[in-house]
């Protein structure tokens, strides 16, 4: 995970009542699978408090940055865009070519990962320098992000360590058990 540069996922889109969980639980994948940054849109930048009450609570670190301009953010980006979408070439043959672009680059312009709510815009896929897709099957932002990260990661993020956390699930075979650091 070190030697790639910083990971930032950009959540296009957002219909209130109807997505609250869903993109509250894209930033909570983001952070837990190695994602160093979330980017919030529109009436998404609700959610920020739910993301951060958990970086808050179980670690970091992770930020939570909002947007009104997330098409401008998209087609300024410096660094690589990552599109996840259906509709694009299958994750186990581009991301060879992905992991070699990213690795030994840490420090460079961070990676954008793009996931949608609704119809993404026709310009995203333009603007992207990959459109990945996890399984050419309707599915979830939530799932094609997990899949994407950890194939990205190779499984380092399921190690990775949390900084000033409050507490800490300490695993066990059976039972919950949460202790305050
Ligand atoms: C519920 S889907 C909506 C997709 C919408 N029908 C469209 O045309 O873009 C929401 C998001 O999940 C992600 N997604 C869904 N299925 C996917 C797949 N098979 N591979 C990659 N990403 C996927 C995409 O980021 C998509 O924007």
């Amino acid at each position: 995970m070190q030697d790639t540069p910083e990971v930032v996922v950009l959540r296009l889109g957002h219909r209130p009542g109807r997505d609250e969980r869903m993109t509250t639980h894209v930033g909570l994948t983001a952070r837990a699978l190695g994602a160093d940054r979330l980017l919030l849109s529109g009436t998404a930048a609700d959610r920020r408090e739910s993301v951060d009450a958990v970086t808050d609570r179980f670690g970091g670190p992770f930020e939570v940055e909002t947007t009104d301009q997330p098409q401008r953010v998209l087609e300024n980006w410096s660094g690589d865009v990552v599109h996840l979408t259906m509709y694009g070439l299958p994750v186990q043959e581009v991301m060879a070519d992905i992991r070699r672009r990213f690795q030994g680059r840490a420090g460079d312009a961070a990676v954008l990962v793009v996931v949608g709510a609704e119809k993404v815009a026709f310009e995203v896929y333009e603007a992207a320098d990959w459109n990945v897709a996890v399984t050419n099957q309707p599915h979830s932002e939530v799932a094609s992000l997990a899949v994407f990260l950890d194939r990205l990661f190779e499984g380092g993020e399921l190690d990775r360590d949390w900084e000033d956390a409050d507490r800490v699930v300490v695993p066990e075979a059976e039972g919950k058990r949460v202790e305050d650091t």
